[in-house]
């Protein structure tokens, strides 16, 4: 008897650390994210490589060397270093967000049918993808598919359709956000790239609304400033099963959550995704502004800025900085990751 009670007694004591040790790893202490933001920012920000988008040619004039790094958790705490409080265009970081506006909007099946969730495996502004993949399908997380999902936005006039698609990603960043207009300028300006692809999708029945209005809609959506705060704020959102920690608003069923996170774990860096999930092992989407915003589902969300990129247009301070951070704590959705 005494040796069946020693034998459960000492069985407890094990499940009882293992559970500690997992509580640990599930959920890092304040001290931890703070120390790992630190560690990431001191360890980074001195790199030199990559060069701000200049296709854009406002983008050129943003300086090279800022950098920022932020964990926001699931309830809204925030762990910060260096530059928090530069407004930065958000580019295509905003895709997964609208993305996320249709299903809450439409429902999932609608963003997978009308737009697509394959990876293109190709640049972001590829139209030889519109060529290749079968009903035009590609994914919401490119410039042809964010394209579409502005047009799909329900709408009836293109102040309304801005409105709601401005609206969606203030209340995830959870406060009012404007559009940076003389990025919107210089963008609009030089967009021949997105026009072409906004006329091809619109010639294959895969764009729902007039061409110009959804690429002036498009191109305003990617001009919003946000800073590195307000971006980790936005990952923490998917983080939280879609409830904005700071306002408590839904923006996204959590039974949607999960798919849109598969979006960004396949698509988020266009021609680099595997790269990427092989490396960090986290969903995320990257903009030619500088920015980046992984999600850590359930836990929380780290938001890097800073503007110099590689050839696929991801930043490299912050790519580093990410890969980082999911190592040093251990939250790579498929294990540890060796690989810096
Ligand atoms: O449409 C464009 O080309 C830009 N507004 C956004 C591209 C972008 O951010 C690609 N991301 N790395």
């Amino acid at each position: 008897m005494k040796l069946i009670l020693r034998s459960s007694f000492t069985v407890l004591i094990a499940l009882g650390t293992l559970c500690a040790q997992w509580a640990q790893a599930a959920s890092p202490s304040p001290d931890q994210l703070q120390q790992v933001v630190d560690a990431a920012y001191a360890r980074f920000k001195d790199v030199t490589d990559g060069k701000n988008a200049d296709y854009i040619p406002i983008l050129a004039t943003v300086p090279s060397d800022m950098f920022g790094v932020v964990i926001a958790t699931k309830d809204g705490k925030i762990y910060s270093a260096g530059e928090l409080d530069y407004v930065f265009s958000i580019q295509s970081v905003s895709k997964p967000f609208t993305a996320s506006l249709i299903m809450h909007e439409q429902g999932a099946k609608t963003l997978r049918e009308k737009i697509g969730v394959e990876p293109t495996g190709l640049p972001f502004n590829s139209k030889l993808a519109l060529e290749l993949y079968p009903e035009r399908s590609v994914n919401p997380l490119v410039n042809a598919g964010a394209i579409a999902a502005v047009s799909l936005v329900e709408a009836s006039s293109e102040e309304e359709r801005w409105r709601k698609v401005l609206g969606n990603i203030s209340d995830y960043a959870g406060r009012p956000l404007n559009v940076l207009e003389e990025v919107y300028n210089s963008e609009y300006e030089s967009a021949w790239s997105n026009r072409g692809i906004a006329n091809l999708l619109y010639n294959y029945g895969r764009l729902y609304s007039d061409p110009e209005e959804a690429l002036r809609v498009y191109t305003k959506q990617c001009s919003i400033g946000i800073n590195t705060v307000d971006l980790a704020m936005m990952g923490a959102t998917l983080a939280n099963s879609g409830v904005n920690p700071k306002t408590g608003k839904r923006l996204l069923d959590a039974e949607d959550v999960p798919e849109l996170l598969a979006i960004m774990a396949t698509a988020g860096f266009y021609d680099e995704s595997g790269e990427w999930m092989y490396s960090a092992g986290l969903p995320a989407k990257t903009g030619v502004g500088g920015g980046i915003v992984a999600v850590v589902p359930g836990k929380f969300a780290i938001a890097t800025f800073s503007p110099p990129l590689n050839e696929a247009g991801n930043s490299v301070r912050g790519m580093k900085a990410i890969r980082y951070i999911a190592g040093e704590l251990g939250v790579g959705l498929y294990g540890p990751n060796h690989e810096e």
